[in-house]
Order: C-alpha cells, then structure tokens, then sequence
C-alpha cells in the first residue's frame, strides 16, 4: 500500500508533467505565430496610413535634422531602425501644421513641413520618397522605406485650388479635408474651434471643387477628422474610392473621430478604405488599451465591410497612449500575431498590410487618368468667404496707407514701391 505522500508525489509529478508539456505546447504555439507574423510581415510589409514625425521634427527640433540621427530618435516612436523592425515599407508622412495657423501662415509652415520629409526622405538612403503606386512597389524591391507626403487640414491649402496644385507638384499625394477645425469650405469632427460653423452645408460649392481637383490631380481625399456629414457628401461626390487614413470603428468606441456602421457601408460603395488608428482613446475610448481591444476593431469592420476595405493608419507621433504592446512602430508584428490568432488568413492580412491600399491609390490614379481632357480648375472661393486681414486684396495701395518711411521718400518712388507690394507675394511663390 502506498503511503500518503507517494500519492501525493506522484500526483504532483503528473500534474507538474501536463503544466509542463501544456506550456511548452503553448510557448511553440505561441512562437510560431510570432514567426508567422515576421514571415508574412516580411513578404507583405506594412504601408502605414498616418504618421506625425514630421511634426515631432518641428516640436522637438525645429527642424534642424542635422541634430539627430533618424536611426536612432529618442523621444519619439518612430525611427528607421523600428521601422525596419517593425516590418513598415511605406509611411504615409503627414506634414500637418496646427488649426491656429489656419488664414495665417499655414502655406508657408506646410511647406516647411513638406520641406523636412523630403529632406529626411532624401539625405537618408533607408529612405525614399514616392509619388505613385509604381514607385511605392518599386521602393519595396530596393528595399527602402517609401515615403507618401499627406496633408492633414484642409486649412493648409489656404481655399486656394493653385496652391493645393503646387503642393501636388511637390510631391502631396493625399489630404486630409480638415483637420480639428472646420475650413472656409468643410466641416470637421471636432467643435475645438468655433469658426466657419455652419448648418446643412457641410461641403460647399467650394468644397466640391477642391474635391474634383483632387480627383482630377489624383490626390487622394482622406475623410479622418471630418464630421459624418462632410465625409458623406464627399462620398456622394468622389468619383475616386478615399480614405480613412487614421480612424477607427464608432461601433467598439463612440468617439467622434470614428467611423460608424452606416457610414462604412458608404465607404465599401466606395470601395475606400479605413486604416485603423492605434491611438488608446480611439481604441478604448479610456487612455489604456490592449492589443485584444484592437484586434476588436479589425473583426468588427471586416465582419460589417469585409478585410478587403481595412488598412492600418497607426497616428504615431500624432496621439500620445498607444496600447500596451503596441507602443511604437516596431511593434506592428503583434498585431498581426493577434489577428493571426483570430484566425485571419495570410490573405486577408496581405489585404491589410499593403494590398488594399495599393488597389485604392491605383483606382485613384487610374479616375486621373480617365479625367486627364479636363483642364486644371479656376474655380475661387466666394471673396465674402475668406475675409480676414491676411489676403491681400489686389489693387493698387493708397500711397496714404504706406508705412511711414515710404510716405518720407517721392510722389514718383511710391508708385513704384507700390508695384513692389504688389509683386513681392507672387516672388515669394517661384
Ligand atoms: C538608441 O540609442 C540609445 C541611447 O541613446 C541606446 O540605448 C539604444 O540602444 C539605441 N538603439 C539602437 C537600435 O541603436
Ligand atoms: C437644416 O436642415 C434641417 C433639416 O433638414 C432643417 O430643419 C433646418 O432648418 C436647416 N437649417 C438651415 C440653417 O438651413
Ligand atoms: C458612448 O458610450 C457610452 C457607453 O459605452 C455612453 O455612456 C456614452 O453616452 C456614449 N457617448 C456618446 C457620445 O454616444
Ligand atoms: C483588454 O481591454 C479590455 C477593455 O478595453 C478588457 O475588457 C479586456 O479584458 C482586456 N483584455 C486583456 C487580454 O487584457
Ligand atoms: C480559430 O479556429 C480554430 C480551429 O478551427 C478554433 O478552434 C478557434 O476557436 C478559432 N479561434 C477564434 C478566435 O475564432
Ligand atoms: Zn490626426
């Protein structure tokens, strides 16, 4: 008869057996859709919708990338090393400046901003920037991180349709229509800023054109940060699939800058795409979030529009909780771990990682090519819509209202000064 403690030794050693082979059954399990993830990752890397470094650039450094190496940048979650890690291929780069900039100097900080990725894109070779699909493909066979320049604000482009065309010409290949500010001509998700409000038009004539341009240019209209009603009448008039470049499901978290049900069938119509935002307050509508609650917006979408609408738009640099696991953009492969756990296949998640977006911006070039007999618009916003002391209202200056040291000089030196005024803004553009 065996005593009471063989029993228990026994017991206990069967029970320590099964803990045993359970977690190393768990741990290989575990590791190998952590390889998985890196293995499809490395066949389909990430095109990313949304990313602020350039405006950590501006707050951390003014700019002056020769104080750092984009290596290695601490203080921020993005740099080329965890970017490489972190298998992303192409960075959509948003060269966003704030709403108080909006009928001040928004062109001038846009280019500044547009400035600072093209000089990262360009003086790093990791990098490079690209303008269409085919560079895009062909920046992932040189194996360099393609870098798409957006526009996030409409107020950037200051209700003007040559300034939107010389930052096509610049190398934008999608805008966002507004950011936490409405513009002179659409309406934003946010009531931060109390100007331009209005009721039942939340796309003007204006808005339309800007929207039509873009087409024609092959721009891609980003509806994140919109309100609803904006982003339906885009929808409605868009002869080009858009995009949600950094939103996430209304559904899961009621934030505003999310995308409800309804309006996803829309987009679906579309055949747009919504690039889901990591940032925790969209995510869990709390400042804390966790991979799972993530992974809960991806299967809510794909079980309303399907995998083949949904991409990835990070919000890096832009938002500052991210969720545990996901804190920097090193870390995309548990994503896609978790997403692979949710039993996903490897083609949705191609879909997701770069598929679908490569389909969209090919659909948006391919209506540009179809629009190509339309000669560029000369639509103008209504004068009475974009009053404010910044524009200049051309016509020849009252030599009364000069500035006192010119009204000390000649009769025949103040036409010319005048002249002067008036050809210095357009000097200012070459
Ligand atoms: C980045 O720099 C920090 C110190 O500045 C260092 O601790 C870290 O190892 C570096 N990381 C890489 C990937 O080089
Ligand atoms: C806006 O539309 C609603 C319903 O369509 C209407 O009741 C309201 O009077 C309209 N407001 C304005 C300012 O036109
Ligand atoms: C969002 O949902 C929460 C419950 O989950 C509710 O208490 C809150 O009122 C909702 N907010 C909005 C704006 O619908
Ligand atoms: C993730 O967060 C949600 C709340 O957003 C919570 O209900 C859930 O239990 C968490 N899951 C894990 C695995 O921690
Ligand atoms: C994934 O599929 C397996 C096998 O069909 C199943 O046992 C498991 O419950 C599924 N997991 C989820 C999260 O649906
Ligand atoms: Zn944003």
């Amino acid at each position: 008869m065996p005593s009471e403690k063989a029993v228990m030794s026994a017991s206990c050693r069967f029970w320590m057996q099964s803990l045993l082979v359970s977690s190393l059954c768990h741990l290989i399990t575990a590791y190998s859709q952590r390889d998985r993830a890196h293995d499809l990752m490395s066949r389909y890397p990430l095109i990313d919708g949304h990313n602020d470094l350039a405006l950590q650039l501006r707050i951390l450094h003014n700019n002056r990338l020769s104080q750092i190496d984009l290596h290695n940048v601490s203080k921020v979650a993005t740099d080329i090393s965890r970017l490489q890690a972190g298998h992303v291929q192409t960075q959509m780069f948003s060269v966003y400046v704030m709403c108080g900039a909006q009928q001040k100097d928004a062109v001038r900080l846009t280019l500044e901003q547009i400035d600072v990725v093209r000089r990262m894109c360009t003086e790093y070779p990791d990098f490079e920037v690209v303008t269409s699909a085919q560079e895009l493909r062909d920046s992932e066979m040189r194996h360099k991180i393609g870098c798409l320049i957006s526009i996030e604000g409409g107020h950037s482009i200051d209700s003007s349709l040559p300034a939107l065309r010389m930052f096509y010409q610049l190398g934008v290949r999608s805008m966002a229509l507004t950011h936490t500010c409405n513009t002179p001509w659409a309406e934003s998700s946010s009531n931060l800023y109390s100007v331009f409000q209005r009721q039942n038009d939340s796309l003007t004539e204006f808005g339309k054109a800007v929207v039509e341009e873009m087409n024609r240019l092959g721009m891609i209209v980003d509806l994140s940060h919109t309100s609803w009603d904006t982003a339906l009448a885009v929808l409605k008039h868009s002869r080009a699939p858009v995009i949600f470049s950094h939103s996430s499901s209304h559904a899961i978290c009621n934030h505003s800058r999310n995308v409800p049900d309804w309006l996803l069938h829309k987009l679906k119509s579309n055949k747009g795409l919504i690039m889901v935002n990591l940032h925790s307050k969209f995510i869990s509508c709390r400042d804390e979030a966790n991979i799972s609650r993530v992974a809960d917006h991806f299967d809510h979408i794909k079980q309303v529009i399907g995998a083949g609408s949904i991409g990835i738009g990070g919000d890096f640099e832009g938002a500052t909780s991210f969720p545990q696991g996901l804190e920097d953009v090193s870390k995309y492969p548990a994503l896609i771990q978790e997403l692979l756990e949710r039993n996903w296949t490897e083609s949705e998640l191609a879909d997701v990682l770069r598929r679908n977006f490569l389909r969209v911006f090919e659909e948006v070039e391919r209506v540009r090519d179809q629009l190509g007999f339309i000669r560029p618009s000369e639509v103008q916003i209504p004068s009475e819509e974009v009053q404010n002391a910044c524009r200049l209202v051309l016509g020849r200056p009252d030599p009364k209202e000069l500035p006192s040291e010119q009204s000390a000089s000649s009769r025949a030196d103040h036409r010319s000064a005048g002249l002067l005024i008036l050809l210095l803004p357009s000097l200012f553009w070459i």
